[in-house]
């Protein structure tokens, strides 16, 4: 597979990109400084190189993939105004570019408490709003999405072993889920997030699935077979 990761030289975005093209994939990531590229090519992925917010489109980027992964973030050091502009808008870019482009798949890197910003006290709120806008904007777009919400990511080796926790809207359910509902809290490695986005990568049951993710103690293939 063809794979686009926007927000390519994220600490989750190389761990990544460093597994799909170990597996053979083209991975490549969209990185908005030339001076990232190195990293990623070390990686064994193919640096794009692109601004989020600066571009108008992003269509040149993904054309031609088979998928799309927003894994880009304006940071914990941002203000306001830049979640709007990479967290919500950089992901609604990714979405109109696949549309424009006729790539079905996206897998969005969303974050707990997405399902309830309201309820985050500042300046959570204004990211986990623009995070909110993001996945429904991504839901509602008619693509092949999946929405993982890791907890909070850690830089503590991956075990392989995770935990998900699943979409309580019975019109999204297309089946009966013996996982948990959305609203935990919990760490999660950010290799196990990396990890995981792999596995949705080729996995279609997938598909028009919403989950947090947390470090726990299933097989990712069996925590994802679950949903
Ligand atoms: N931290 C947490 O606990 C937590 C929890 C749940 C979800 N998340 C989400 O998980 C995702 C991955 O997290 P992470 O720790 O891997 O993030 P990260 O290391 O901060 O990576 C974010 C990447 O986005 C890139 N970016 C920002 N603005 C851009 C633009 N205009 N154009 C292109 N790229 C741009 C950054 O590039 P530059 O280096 O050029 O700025 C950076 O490489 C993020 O979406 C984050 O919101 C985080």
């Amino acid at each position: 597979m063809d794979i686009l990761v926007a927000g390519g030289h994220g600490k989750v975005a190389l761990r990544l990109l460093s597994l799909l093209a170990a597996r053979g994939h083209t991975a490549r990531g969209l990185v908005r400084s030339p001076a990232h590229a190195a990293d990623l090519t070390a990686a064994g992925a193919v640096p794009v190189i692109g601004d989020l917010e600066k571009d108008e489109t992003l269509d040149a980027y993904v054309k031609g993939a088979d998928a799309v992964v927003f894994a880009a973030g304006a940071g914990p050091g941002s203000g306001p105004e830049r979640k709007r502009t990479v967290d919500l808008g950089g992901a609604v870019k990714l979405a109109d570019a696949a549309r424009a482009t006729g790539v079905r798949r996206y897998v969005m890197v969303s974050s707990i408490g997405a399902d309830r910003p309201e309820s985050a006290g500042e300046p959570m709120r204004e990211y986990l709003v623009a995070k909110a806008e993001a996945d429904e904007y991504v839901r509602a777009s008619g693509l092949d999405y999946t929405i993982v919400r890791p907890g909070s990511l850690t830089d503590d080796p991956g075990t392989g072993l995770v935990k998900v926790s699943t979409d309580s809207d019975p019109r999204r359910k297309t089946h009966a889920s013996s996982l948990p509902e959305l609203g935990n809290r919990g760490p999660v490695p950010r290799d196990d997030v990396a990890a995981v986005l792999a596995a949705v990568l080729i996995t279609p049951a997938t598909i028009g699935k919403t989950f947090e993710l947390f470090t726990g103690d299933t097989p990712i293939h069996v925590a994802l077979a679950a949903g």
